[in-house]
């Protein structure tokens, strides 16, 4: 009997250990249905609040309002229209995450398929996997009834004929010798002899859309997708398909999700590092900010940080938390979309610098 009680009492602890300190009383009014977004998906959030008005779990919802985005052609940066990788093929990745199940779906390096959030849920649905990449991930959206199609427009094709032909340092090859620390003693800061003056891929775009969504309830669910790094090395995979990086969700907490350079969300556990935050109490806001400095101090080569030593990229993230209160933040100024009972509006971001 005392043993029993003895289990108990330990396992009361662990459970209250991983508990969040994050929580709604009953006399606080959730604020949902609402959705927030990165810059280009002001339709997409206007969507994603009128499904779950429909009563759509937020995750759905999510998906529904990427879809506007992965369906046009003029945005460049996702699904249909998307800048290819270095052979000139478009390779899409995404995912999702629901908050009321726990469940994720994604997939990464998919190629011929407009989609790929679409595909996403259907992985998190009907398999008992999270990811599916490539040739694998192609053939369960053939199966699940997705239609082969060619993503790259003529425009796209251009941009990438243009790439080819500029073709000298702006690639993704580094040299060993390139991954030396900054030191921010040594004259001129960056200096010349760290190799490419500036890491290539950040004047080429790593454009995404994330949608976050909170319902009325207080249900949470994410959506990233992505043509990812426009002319990377195929294969590449960014943060966007990668549950924690990319778009995170803890139903107890709320979601958060990011764009920008995938490499430096990857590395710092982007979207997960905000959630952590929210779970102990920041605002949405604040959050993000965290996760932003957090890039800011783990960006140590030369060949990522500008003449000053601060990171030469862009990164955003964008959070709501459980009550519905959303707030986002990046590396550099920038704006994010948002949607609640006051419309869809773009606002400004908060940023660790000014400039
Ligand atoms: N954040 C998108 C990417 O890096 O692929």
């Amino acid at each position: 009997m005392a043993e029993l009680s003895r289990r108990r009492f330990l396992g009361a602890t662990a459970a209250s250990a991983v508990l969040p300190a994050f929580h709604i009383s009953s006399r606080q009014k959730l604020r949902g249905p609402v959705a927030v977004a990165s810059a280009n998906g002001l339709q997409a959030v206007q969507i994603a609040v009128e499904q779950m008005q429909t009563g759509l779990p937020p995750v759905d919802a999510g998906v529904k309002g990427v879809e506007v985005v992965e369906n046009d052609p003029n945005d460049m940066s996702v699904g249909y229209g998307g800048l290819p990788n270095e052979r000139g093929v478009v390779e899409l990745d995404a995912c999702v995450m629901d908050g009321p199940t726990g469940l994720g779906g994604a997939v990464a390096s998919l190629h011929n398929i407009k989609n790929p959030a679409q595909v996403a849920l259907a992985v998190m649905r009907h398999t008992d996997h999270v990811l599916l990449v490539g040739p694998g991930a192609l053939e369960f959206a053939k199966l699940h009834g997705f239609a082969e199609e060619n993503l790259l427009t003529e425009r796209a094709r251009q941009a990438w004929l243009r790439w080819k032909r500029g073709l000298s340092r702006k690639d993704d090859w580094v040299e060993d010798a390139e991954n030396v620390l900054f030191d921010a003693s040594a004259t001129g800061g960056g200096g010349e002899d760290g190799g490419k003056e500036a890491l290539a891929s950040m004047s080429r775009p790593t454009g995404t859309i994330h949608v976050g969504c909170v319902n009325e309830r207080g249900d949470v669910g994410g959506v990233t997708t992505t043509s990812g790094l426009a002319f990377k090395i195929p294969g590449r995979v960014g943060d966007s398909p990668l549950l924690g990086c990319g778009n995170y969700v803890d139903n107890d907490v709320g979601v958060a999700g990011s764009t920008g350079r995938g490499e430096a969300v990857i590395l710092s556990n982007g979207a997960a590092t905000v959630v952590h935050h929210l779970a102990l109490g920041k605002s949405p806001t604040d959050a993000c900010l965290e996760a932003c400095r957090r890039i800011v101090r783990m960006t140590k080569v030369r060949r990522l940080l500008d003449e000053r030593g601060r990171p030469a990229f862009q990164v955003k993230f964008y959070a709501v938390n459980k009550r519905g209160e959303m707030g986002a933040a990046a590396i550099r100024p920038s704006r994010h979309a948002r949607m609640d009972a006051d419309g869809p509006r773009l606002q400004d971001s908060a940023a660790v610098f000014d400039d």
